[in-house]
């Protein structure tokens, strides 16, 4: 059973928070945040915006596209480590607004690797014959963990959610191989505090996921047996544009090939690779038959990368 990604979709708020305001809000310049970082600019959601909001018009878009009804959907995992409440999930949330009255439902959490852990656990009950779809969304309303007094923290972050449906591809085509991981020990790098806040030690965040990025890349086309330049694109975690860029230059492959959502959108945890790849879906940058990788890294610490032979 070859399992691949059906249809894509997602979601950003509408309000922008530029570099130049966030100059206005603590001690920082826009030109220190866009040569570190790549970002130029995030989406932040209001007030009355949520994560299952947010999730909930990004599956909606994802299942129109995979032209799959909501009963068809057998199983609902969401990626987020900012849940609207710790219960009721995301997942449970959504599959009451979207009517998937088929669906089970769960919220999975591995921080920015968390889309990669719910795809691939989408893929393992659609392989072993279980479940038909499975709906998996990655959605973060990370501005409201974001110490916005702290700006080693407050400048990197956005909100907005991404989903893709998975069920059943043609031979040859869909998850060809992937690669997950944790390292516990890491978990002090980078954490949730007493006070809800994100807490980073950036460098040391920053050495690792220069290493792991480029390592699982390479790990999920090894695999296959597959070289440097085989691979078509890239939508890489959008933490850092040098970091991204240290994952592509490894795979061998020039600037076009690589997802860049951080400028606009800045780092949105486990919404980026989702929302990156429904936006490179959307401008055809990804094109059938092409070997797509996706790559992940977050607090946990954890990682992910699968390989994608893209098209139905
Ligand atoms: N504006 C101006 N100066 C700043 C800012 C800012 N916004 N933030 C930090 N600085 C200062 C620091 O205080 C430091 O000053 P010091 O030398 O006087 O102490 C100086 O800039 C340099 O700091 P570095 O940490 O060396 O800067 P670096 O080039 O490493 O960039 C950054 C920092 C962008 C945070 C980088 O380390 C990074 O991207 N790390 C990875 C972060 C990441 O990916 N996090 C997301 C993980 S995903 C998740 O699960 C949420």
């Amino acid at each position: 059973m070859n399992v691949g990604i059906l249809g894509t979709g997602h979601y950003v708020p509408e309000k922008v928070l530029t570099n130049k305001e966030l100059e206005q809000m603590v001690d920082t310049t826009d030109e220190w945040i866009r040569t570190r970082t790549g970002i130029e600019e995030r989406r932040i959601a209001s007030e009355e915006i949520d994560s299952s909001d947010m999730a909930y018009f990004a599956a909606k878009t994802a299942l129109e596209n995979a032209q799959v009804s909501a009963n068809d959907i057998d199983l609902i995992l969401v990626a987020t480590v900012t849940p609207d409440t710790p219960f009721p999930s995301v997942a449970c949330k959504i599959q009451e607004k979207l009517q998937c009255t088929n669906a089970a439902a769960m919220d999975v959490s591995a921080a920015c690797a968390g889309f990669m852990y719910g795809l691939i656990t989408g893929q393992q009950f659609i392989q072993t014959g279980t479940y038909q779809h499975v709906l998996v969304v990655g959605v973060e309303k990370l501005s409201k963990i974001t110490d916005w007094s702290d700006r080693n923290t407050c400048v990197l972050f956005g909100d907005g959610a991404g989903a893709v449906v998975l069920g059943e591809v043609s031979d040859g085509k869909g998850i060809l191989s992937f690669e997950l991981g944790a390292d516990g020990s890491g978990g002090k790098h980078l954490y949730q505090d007493e006070n809800d806040h994100i807490i980073m030690n950036g460098r040391e965040v920053f050495k690792f996921a220069v290493r792991q990025m480029p390592e699982s890349s390479v790990h999920v086309i090894d695999k296959l047996g597959y070289n440097k330049g085989d691979v078509d694109y890239l939508i890489p975690h959008q933490a850092n544009i040098r970091i991204m860029n240290a994952a592509r230059e490894r795979l061998g492959i020039s600037e076009d090939k690589m997802a860049t959502t951080i400028k606009k959108y800045g780092n949105n945890s486990s919404a980026s690779i989702p929302m990156a790849l429904s936006e490179s879906v959307n401008t055809g940058k990804i094109k059938d038959d092409d070997l797509v990788v996706l790559v992940g890294f977050g607090g946990g610490l954890t990682w992910g990368a699968v390989a994608i032979r893209w098209g139905k």
